[in-house]
């Protein structure tokens, strides 16, 4: 395990880099400044290891431009809430900070991927890790109470990356983080991630209109272009004409996945042939966001002066539904006094 200061001791508070290194020599490094993973280094099936997550050398370059929310954490409420507002017991919360049109988009103006967590390095059994606690005051970003969160990041000799989310509120309030990173598993500068096969593990999606917004249906995925319940290349139907998939530039929605409310299970699986890397995802979370990396436009250049081109990484962000506070048939993101918020999820890499 190490760390490194990178920014300068006027600069308060620090942003460091920190790397987590499992007995396999797997390596995942990143910043207090979002959570943000930086790089993640897995073997291919001879053994050679590549980077397979998108991202900037410097935490400057995250502070100043990371739009795209490369690895980061994101919260309170990752995904989007409709016209920025929802009504808890009565009450009306209509002040959250509109990023994307008219709506509310990964937690606002300075959401969790903007702020410097406090970073503790711990290491258990089988595993490295880190605990990082961000403590959001009450109103933050629009959203009411004293929230509480702490996320632990474990790199597992199990070759997992394995992440804890955790939070305590002293108001009613609702809360749904995630982990943005983009991946490429040929590497983060490999060919095109368009040619790796997908697998997500639902028969149900959540229906959006032109701004990502969930109309509230559930549709099958049936018949659709959004089926990959069984493993098949997603570049091939990316640009599917289904207007569901169109009027979003691509794969951008939330599956419902085919497991118990609260279970830990299967949300996806990624594979890439030449390099054999796998990597499948497992969730506690009733969905999955599938974002194939349609709004990278080649402005961004990450580490190695690798320019991102267009859907040259995807994310697999487990959540809860979006604009879920405003749908009382989806499952519920509402988080109480007294209670504990709890949320897993694992990034599994193999090779086959
Ligand atoms: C999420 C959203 C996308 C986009 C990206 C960030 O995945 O669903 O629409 O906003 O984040 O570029």
């Amino acid at each position: 395990m190490t760390n490194s200061t990178v920014l300068y001791a006027s600069q308060k508070p620090l942003m460091e880099f920190f790397t987590l290194e499992n007995k396999n020599g797997l390596k995942l490094k990143f910043t207090n400044l979002g959570g943000i993973v930086s790089e993640i280094h897995v073997p291919d099936r001879d053994g050679n290891f590549a980077d397979v997550t998108l991202g900037f050398e410097t935490v400057e370059e995250y502070r100043d431009h990371n739009d795209a929310y490369f690895g980061a954490l994101i919260g309170r409420y990752g995904n989007r809430i409709g016209s920025c507002k929802f009504s808890l017991d009565g009450e009306m919360f209509d002040g959250l900070f509109a990023n994307d049109g008219v709506n509310h988009l990964h937690g606002g103006k300075v959401g969790f991927d903007k702020v410097v967590w406090e970073t503790e390095l711990v290491s258990g059994d089988g595993y490295m890790g880190a605990k990082l606690t961000y403590r959001s005051p009450d109103g933050e970003e629009g959203y009411p109470g004293n929230l509480v969160a702490t996320v632990l990041y474990k790199l597992t000799d199990e070759n997992e990356w394995v992440i804890e989310y955790e939070a305590t509120t002293d108001k009613v309030t609702v809360f749904n983080p995630t982990n943005h990173a983009y991946f490429n598993l040929a590497g983060h500068d490999g060919d095109s991630p368009l040619g790796h096969e997908m697998l997500i593990n639902a028969a149900f999606f959540t229906p959006t209109d032109e701004a990502g917004i969930p109309t509230g249906e559930i549709n099958s995925v049936e018949g659709t272009d959004l089926d990959f319940r069984s493993a098949r290349v997603y570049g091939a139907t990316v640009n599917s004409e289904d207007s569901l998939i169109s009027r979003l530039g691509g794969y951008d929605h939330n599956w419902i996945l085919d497991k118990q409310y609260g279970e830990f299970g299967l949300a996806a699986v990624a594979y890439e042939a030449q390099s054999g890397r796998e990597m499948k995802v497992y969730t506690s979370e009733p969905g999955v966001q599938f974002y194939a990396g349609n709004f990278l436009d080649g402005s961004l250049t990450g580490k190695g002066g690798k320019v991102y081109q267009k859907r040259d990484g995807f994310c697999l962000e487990t959540q809860h539904f979006p604009n879920s506070p405003n749908y009382g048939h989806f499952p519920s993101t509402t988080l109480r006094p007294g209670e504990v918020f709890r949320s897993k999820t694992v990034y599994a890499f193999g090779v086959r």
